[in-house]
């Protein structure tokens, strides 16, 4: 299976946040902004894996900034690792008024998708990816240190057999 690039999965979503997005203050609901999150995500990675994805985890996802009644919100995704059948998803969050003037980066977050085949229902393997500029380099090589915080958060790790945590951070106490 040949490596793809990030840019080929590069997936960018606009929504404009309605009445029925929000709450009584006006602002967006934290979990509509998830769901488009978790949409925009998911194409990003289907178009990597060039398969079906489901979204096995969500990394923490803090909100900074509110977002309004009648912003434009632009969601931005690009694959930053691929392992055998699980990929990492960078998002981020912009918004903006509706004249396109005052972006402002509201959140971003990881989460990972995990190729699926629709016959067996079962994970499939998904192309590698080569990561080009330097901040797809950087973003490449954390990556496995956050998937074995994932791993251990989810019990599939045992915290002495993550390996790449323990190069970096040293043994667990
Ligand atoms: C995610 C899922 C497909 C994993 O299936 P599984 O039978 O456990 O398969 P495996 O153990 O082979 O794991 C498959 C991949 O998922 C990864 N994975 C599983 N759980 C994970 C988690 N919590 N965080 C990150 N990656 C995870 C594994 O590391 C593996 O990745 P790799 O092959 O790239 O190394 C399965 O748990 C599932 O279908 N979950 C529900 C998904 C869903 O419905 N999502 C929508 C939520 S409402």
């Amino acid at each position: 299976m040949k490596a793809k690039s990030c840019r080929k999965s590069k997936t960018t979503m606009t929504q404009l946040v309605l009445p029925n997005d929000t709450n009584v203050l006006g602002n967006l609901f934290g979990g509509i902004l998830m769901q488009w999150m978790d949409i925009v995500g998911a194409i990003c990675a289907s178009k990597h894996a060039e398969s079906q994805t489901v979204t096995a985890s969500v990394d923490n996802i803090s909100f900074d900034n509110p977002i309004n009644l009648g912003d434009v919100v632009t969601l931005e995704a690009q694959v930053s690792r691929a392992w055998n059948t699980s990929m990492e998803v960078y998002i981020e969050v912009y918004t903006s008024n509706i004249k396109g003037k005052a972006k402002v980066k509201s959140n971003h977050a990881y989460f990972t998708f995990v190729a699926i085949d629709l016959e067996s229902k079962r994970p499939v393997k998904v192309p590698a990816l080569t990561p080009k500029t330097s901040e797809e380099i950087k973003r490449y090589e954390s990556a496995n240190r956050r998937k074995e915080i994932r791993l251990i958060l989810g019990k599939r790790l045992k915290p002495k057999d993550a390996k790449e945590i323990i190069d970096y951070f040293g043994e667990f106490q």
